[in-house]
């Protein structure tokens, strides 16, 4: 084991701060059952920023989401891991909490060898370091489709209306998909910031964008709703019911809280959503379907490549990656996002060991 450092670079998060420090490298911890990933891209999640302010309740059977979008490969693995050094790999981080955040030089992953065969994921896709994208939140947008479609006893989106709330990655990814399934869509987003990125990265067309403030112009127009803003308050639950048609299905993904209701109802969007449920409700004379769905698996994963893979023109992921910083950057920036000081479109990505500048989404722009 001469191959590791003495010491490593990762962030912690101690009492809503993130620092970068060096950490003596944890030879003694490196067993069979240990897979240990040296990440070249690190993705930044909104769910990291509100695990930093706090606002983010965190389920102990998968633990912290605190750097959990990562590609990179692996640089130590144990006999009964099932991997090699060498694998290029992602991450699922809805299987065990035994590991150490993505935001280092290495991470660390213990489990049995199921459940590394679910936790780190192969990638199949050599070139995907040449033109970065996060596997992660697209197969969370696979899985969540799917469940819509199985929830609602949907076959397809085919000729569908699609409403979705929120511009933020996730809402364009359910874009992306809802339209390759064959529905159109319509995005609503509160700021401008996310719509004029959509637009300027030809991730959505001018018909396919709208301020929240233009929602009560599209009153009972969508068959289906998705729900996927950092929060979920009840204004927006209420926006999403008033646009959806009667006998419509309100698809909740966002950030949803213990306890949070459907307003005036005893209806519990947050157990709909963490236990990917059905319930009905009324709303203005109208019978809605309220279902959710939360995290994903090993197969979304792959169906994930593979839908990159085939239809490249449909899921041009890539395109979503607007921001690319260095790992001793990383604390100064998230501080700044997590204080509301600084806010980005797209996915900000860092790159672990930068050799020189790659031309990102934004500066690509003419
Ligand atoms: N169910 C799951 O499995 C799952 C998986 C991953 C993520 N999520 C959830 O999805 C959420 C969104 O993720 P993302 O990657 O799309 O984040 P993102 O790229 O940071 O986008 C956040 C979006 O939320 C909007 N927003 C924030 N606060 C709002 C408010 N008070 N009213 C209206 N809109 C508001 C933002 O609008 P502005 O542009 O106006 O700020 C933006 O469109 C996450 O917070 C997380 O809770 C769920």
């Amino acid at each position: 084991m001469t191959e590791f450092p003495y010491t490593y670079t990762t962030a912690e998060l101690v009492s809503g701060t993130v620092k970068v420090i060096g950490k003596t490298f944890p030879r003694e911890t490196l067993g069979e059952d240990t897979v240990v990933i040296r990440p070249d891209y690190i993705g930044i999640c909104r769910a990291d920023i509100k695990e930093i302010i706090g606002s983010r309740d965190i389920p102990t059977d998968r633990g912290p989401l605190f750097g959990h979008e990562f590609v990179g490969s692996v640089a130590f693995a144990g006999i009964q891991s099932g991997f090699r050094k060498g694998d290029l790999v992602t991450f699922n981080p809805n299987i065990t909490p035994v590991r150490t955040t993505g935001f280092a030089e290495y991470v660390f992953v213990h489990g049995s060898s199921e459940q590394l065969d679910q936790a780190v994921v192969r990638v199949p896709e050599a070139g995907i370091l040449d033109s970065i994208w996060m596997p992660e939140p697209f197969a969370c947008i696979v899985h969540a489709t799917k469940k819509l479609l199985e929830l609602a006893k949907l076959r397809s989106l085919d000729g569908k209306r699609v409403g979705i709330i929120g511009a933020g990655c996730s809402g364009i990814m359910f874009a992306m998909y809802a339209k390759h399934l064959g529905a159109s869509v319509i995005v609503f987003n509160r700021g401008e910031s996310r719509l004029n990125f959509a637009r300027d990265q030809k991730l959505l067309t001018e018909e396919e964008i709208c301020t929240l403030v233009g929602v009560e112009c599209h009153r009972d127009a969508f068959d289906v709703v998705i729900v996927v803003p950092t929060i979920v308050t009840s204004e927006l639950l209420q926006n999403a019911a008033n646009i959806a048609t009667s006998e419509g299905i309100l698809h909740i993904y966002g950030g949803t809280r213990a306890g949070d209701r459907f307003p005036k109802t005893q209806v519990d969007i947050d157990t709909i959503r963490r236990h990917e449920q059905l319930e009905l409700v009324e709303h203005q004379g109208k019978r809605l379907r309220i279902t959710g769905a939360y995290g994903c698996f090993k197969e979304d994963y792959e169906e994930s490549f593979r839908l990159h893979a085939k239809h490249s023109d449909s899921f041009s992921l890539e395109k979503l990656v607007s921001t690319e910083i260095e790992l001793n950057e990383f604390p100064r920036f998230i501080m700044e996002v997590a204080a509301g000081t600084k806010d980005y479109p797209g996915k900000v990505v860092i790159k672990t060991n930068p050799t020189e500048p790659r031309a990102t989404a934004l500066n690509q722009q003419p």
